[in-house]
């Protein structure tokens, strides 16, 4: 595996913009993005709601904020409502109830504006199977109105930044998953915008391909782009996300940093141990002296203690009922 630069080198700036097309004479003009101001949210929502035809409630008045230049993070499992969440965000789907703005632009009032700021990696998406990795990342930037020299010069820059430079020969059929999903995120960088939203960016790929794209990530921290991700991985989002927010059958259970959720565990402590058996055991305490306790009732003598994690909050939030969760 190749290692990952660092820090990612300073890129050329893309134009900040949007295309349209002018109501009088038809001719489409370019529309330069006003630069980032301090103050709004990057993201605001505020009861959100969304049930598909069939009648499923998918979203059910969901709220949050996140702030510009922060890692966001929304956890939960499979059918929690996370895809729906986001394809609302990116203006894919049309919210049943509620308000989306984003750099305070409603989402549903100006769409090509709000959608102009924002980078998107949709779940399960894969890049064009024929373009070769630099061709791909061209493609991106010409669609984002980039001329064809700033687009390769951006798509050779980021070729170094991701790494894929000695994958430059090869289709994108033929890259390995790893590759595929950096080339995504390279190409959703290309028009450098304000925000990037991945849906589940590291699902089914091995863990040397899933710690590739953690530190493309990483290295994104800290350039002022505010990156929202979903991820069912609870280990995904304590190493990358500043604010996580657990959702579950549409709601939000808890939200707050990473120290803040593992502080609303009720269960602080928690042993591991090989029961009789041979298999794994764990017991809880809200002490850790009542682990030990337990332990000894046990008549246990070898395990590991230590305090819970975001781990175990989800799986104590996500295995209650919505009407016994003590944190919505
Ligand atoms: N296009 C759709 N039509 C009807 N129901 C849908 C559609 N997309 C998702 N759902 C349902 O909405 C719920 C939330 O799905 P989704 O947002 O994809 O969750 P997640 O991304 O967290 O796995 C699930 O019950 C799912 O079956
Ligand atoms: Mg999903």
């Amino acid at each position: 595996m190749r290692p990952l630069p660092d820090s990612m080198p300073e890129l050329t700036p893309a134009p900040r913009g949007w295309w349209e097309r002018d109501a009088d004479d038809g001719e489409r003009q370019f529309v330069s993005t006003p630069p980032p101001t301090r103050g709004p949210p990057a993201i605001e929502v505020r009861k959100l709601s969304k049930r598909y035809r069939g009648g499923v409630l998918a979203n059910d008045e969901i709220s949050l904020s996140i702030p510009r230049s922060a890692v966001f993070g929304v956890l939960g499992p499979n059918g929690a409502g996370k895809t729906t969440l986001v394809r609302q965000i990116t203006g894919e789907l049309v919210p049943t109830a509620g308000a989306i703005r984003v750099h305070d632009i409603d989402i549903l009032e100006r769409p090509l504006a709000a959608k102009s700021l924002m980078g998107v990696v949709p779940q399960e998406a894969t890049p064009y199977q024929h373009l070769k990795p630099h061709e791909h990342l061209v493609f991106f930037g010409r669609l984002h109105g980039m001329s064809r020299s700033q687009a390769r010069g951006r798509a050779d820059e980021l070729m170094a930044a991701l790494g894929l430079e000695e994958h430059a020969g090869v289709t994108a059929v033929r890259l390995s998953g790893g590759l595929k999903r950096k080339l995504l995120v390279g190409s959703a960088l290309m028009a450098e915008p304000s925000l990037l939203v991945l849906d589940e960016p590291t699902t089914g790929l091995d863990p040397h391909s899933r710690r590739e794209v953690w530190a493309l990530l990483e290295s994104l921290r800290g350039r002022g782009t505010t990156i929202l991700i979903t991820t069912h991985y609870m280990d995904e989002a304590e190493m990358l996300c500043d604010q996580v927010a657990v959702i579950g059958a549409g709601r939000i259970l808890a939200m707050g940093t990473v120290e803040e959720l593992r502080g609303l565990c009720r269960r602080r402590y928690k042993a591991t141990f090989e029961n009789g058996a041979g298999q794994r055991q764990t017991v809880y305490g809200s002490a850790y002296d009542e682990v030990v306790d337990e332990l000894a009732r046990l008549d246990i003598h070898e395990y590991t203690i230590g305090k819970t994690t975001l781990e175990d909050l989800y799986l104590e939030l996500t295995s209650q009922t919505l009407e016994e969760s003590q944190y919505a």
